[in-house]
């Protein structure tokens, strides 16, 4: 850790030689802007926080059946998650061992073996290399177990939710969760259970920035009144008080921040709703869909259904790469370049539910991504557009709330802060503080 009396921070300063990770993430809470815009950070992170810590991949229940698969990015790192026959769920890096083509093309399927679209090597689902084509051609000690494709070296599930780490010394997803594990719990409870959730992919967008700032915005309520002015009086305008977001009320609101440590984050809305179905944003449909289900299944069943349809009661992030709402739908980032992300939506339909939820379900996840998203990206772009062109200016400030009386220690030892303060933004940077100034320990297994 760096004391930031002793840093020198003349105008211009600029990133020369080695990088000092310490350095660049101040005590005081100022964070500098190569963090955002600088691509040999960008590669590094790639290695020592996506290879240094547990990722989120996918929900079981996006490959139930024996073969299945999915591809996805750990960091930069392409691998097919897959069952195998016996159900064990492994993370293969999706590189053919031969010269290194992309050995899986597609997003998803269900396949006992892959071939290499380059020499026709081919492999089990559970990463073996069964058949070499014309195997004469090699040497007699030739190890054809040595050519087995990579794999990451820790994979674990927890309550069907599948993270995999580079790193073999991480610890379980349950300590490194810490206090997040309640919330977490909290969550997928209301969904019903793990058993009863069935994860489905909403939609992709992509935003020219920076990975983290999406990251850190799902964190953030200092930004709503201004970023989403249009959609909140739009939505006052045309449903009257009490609607959406209408329960942030500043600074002075119940709602709190939470620094729940190792980087994880939360905003709870609990304290200022009441009733999330009425809180939710309209949506074309919402009370037809109601009064049917209503009629069909009884006033009480149909309420406790329709309180979880939309994401509001909590943002819960777990860094560095996934995002749980309140009814358990999930935004997982995905870095592509310095400038470039991906944010994937899912969400979590419940097949033992009524049609109608699973409807509603989705068409909550789709209004927000639709209006709210929007206006975040948009200032993600003006972001990107300021902050990497002006070296005169190198520091950004992420202070606010620090070492005030508004910052207090909960029971489970997380920081809490009202709610627009940047209590969880900080929890974010000295977890990356503390990542990029470790050596890498990564691995891969074989
Ligand atoms: S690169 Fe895959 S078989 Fe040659
Ligand atoms: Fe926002």
């Amino acid at each position: 850790m760096t004391d930031s009396t002793t840093v020198e921070r003349p105008l211009g300063w600029h990133l020369e030689g080695p990088l000092d990770y310490g350095a660049l993430v101040t005590d005081d809470f100022r964070v500098h802007r190569s963090v955002f815009t600088d691509p040999k950070i960008f590669e590094d992170e790639m290695v020592r926080i996506f290879g240094g810590t547990w990722v989120y991949l996918l929900h079981e229940s996006e490959i139930p059946e024996p073969f299945d698969f999915q591809t996805r990015r750990v960091g930069r790192r392409p691998v097919i998650v897959t069952r195998a026959e016996d159900g064990e769920i492994h993370v293969l890096l999706n590189r053919c061992t031969h010269r290194g083509t992309l050995l899986c093309p597609l997003e998803t399927g269900n396949q006992k073996r892959f071939q290499c679209a380059y020499h026709g090597w081919t492999f089990s689902n559970s990463g073996d290399l069964t058949a070499i084509t014309y195997p004469d051609g090699y040497r007699e000690d030739f190890a054809k177990e040595a050519y087995n494709l990579g794999r990451a070296p820790r994979v674990q599930s927890y309550r069907g939710f599948v993270f995999c780490s580079f790193n073999p010394d991480v610890e379980s997803v349950e300590a490194w969760m810490g206090p997040a594990r309640t919330i977490f719990d909290w969550a997928v409870d209301r969904a019903g259970g793990d058993d009863h959730v069935k994860m489905v992919k909403a939609s992709t967008m992509e935003y020219r920035g920076n990975w983290k700032l999406q990251n850190d915005n799902n964190g953030d309520m200092y930004h709503v009144p201004f970023t989403h002015r249009s959609t909140l009086t739009m939505t006052r305008q045309r449903h009257g008080a009490g609607k959406s977001l209408d329960h942030f009320k500043g600074d002075s609101s119940p709602m709190t921040v939470r620094d729940l440590g190792n980087g994880h984050k939360m905003i709870d809305q609990r304290p200022s709703i009441d009733s999330v179905w009425e809180r939710a944003r309209p949506i074309p449909g919402r009370e037809t869909q109601a009064e049917q289900l209503i009629a069909r299944i009884g006033e009480q069943r149909a309420r406790q259904y329709l309180e979880y349809v939309g994401r509001a009661g909590i943002n819960l992030i777990l860094y560095p790469n996934l995002y749980v709402g309140g009814n358990a739908s999930l935004l997982v980032y995905e870095p592509v370049a310095v400038n470039r992300t991906f944010v994937h939506s899912y969400i979590a339909l419940l097949p033992g539910a009524p049609p109608e939820i699973n409807a509603l379900r989705m068409r909550f996840e789709e209004d927000f991504i639709n209006i709210g998203n929007r206006d975040d990206n948009e200032v993600f772009e003006r972001l990107a557009a300021a902050l990497g062109d002006i070296p005169e200016m190198p520091w950004i400030d992420v202070s606010r709330g620090w070492r005030t009386a508004g910052e207090t220690v909960e029971a489970d030892e997380s920081l809490s802060g009202r709610v627009t303060y940047e209590t969880g933004i900080r929890a974010s940077y000295v977890r990356w503080r503390e990542l990029m100034t470790k050596a890498p320990a990564m691995a891969v297994g074989v």
